[in-house]
């Protein structure tokens, strides 16, 4: 089977890495809603992410970067389209003033036609130690600003969402769980659906009978290298059944 494509999991075996304080991911998320996702930050493992000084992940509210008395950070669109569209100056203004405060790996637009986010590029994204995410609105933005500032453009689905709030969600969730210590036991991260293009084998608790519903006899065996082998043909088998496309190429 190849190797995770999951670039900490090198790192994990290491030994040098453990020696080594890692590094605080930063994230830099801008968009006119903060209150959508200012909750969803604070809870569960990216909460405790933060707490741990694992990553820092900052919300700016694009208002308060508007050149409007009224706040307003949109306009009507030139040529007569229908819909609003962001202006150039208040996002030029917030992405400049974090550009000039430190190194960003990728300056990201949250857009339905974007590059499909994917498991192999929220790994990619977790090794980056500064990144801004810029959540869409409206009818878009001005499109200088994906042609100057924009490095990556990231759609999590070929459908529209009302704005790119929930995107930035799930793309911050997904990245900051694959930190090293983001969540309790590494090795479960790279047991992950997708982590090596094989969907995670199915899981079981107490009880091992539950109205005559058996756990598989294997996984009370004991035995290490037949759960092993079980773990692989389970995983295969659903891989097989749900995602043949994962398996395409392999
Ligand atoms: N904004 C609206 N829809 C989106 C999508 N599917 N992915 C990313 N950003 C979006």
């Amino acid at each position: 089977m190849a190797a995770p494509p999951l670039a900490h999991y090198y790192n994990y075996r290491n030994p040098l890495y453990n020696n080594l304080t890692p590094k605080s991911m930063r994230i830099d998320i801008i968009t006119v809603i903060p209150q959508l996702i200012e909750g969803f930050l604070q809870e569960s493992i990216l909460g405790r992410a933060q707490r741990k000084g694992l990553c820092e992940i900052h919300l700016h509210n694009l208002r308060d970067w508007a050149v409007r008395r009224d706040r307003r950070v949109d306009d009507y669109p030139y040529g007569g389209f229908a819909g609003m569209v962001m202006q150039c100056e208040p996002i030029d203004r917030c992405i400049s003033t974090l550009l000039a405060q430190r190194h960003y790996d990728h300056v990201i637009f949250t857009t339905p036609d974007g590059e499909q986010f994917s498991q192999p590029m929220a790994n990619e994204l977790s090794l980056c130690e500064n990144i801004i995410i810029l959540c869409g609105h409206y009818k878009g933005i001005d499109y200088r600003i994906r042609e100057h500032l924009i490095t990556k453009e990231v759609s999590i689905g070929d459908y529209v969402l009302t704005g790119g709030e929930l995107a930035a969600a799930v793309m911050a969730d997904a990245i900051v769980r694959i930190i090293p210590g983001a969540i309790g036991d590494e090795q479960s991260a790279l047991s992950d659906s997708f982590q090596d293009n094989l969907l995670a084998a199915p899981v079981y608790t107490r009880p091992a009978d539950y109205r005559g519903w058996r756990v598989p006899d294997v996984l009370l065996s004991g035995h290490e290298a037949r759960i092993k082998e079980w773990e692989l043909a389970a995983s295969l088998e659903r891989t097989r059944r749900l995602r043949p496309d994962l398996l395409q190429g392999q």
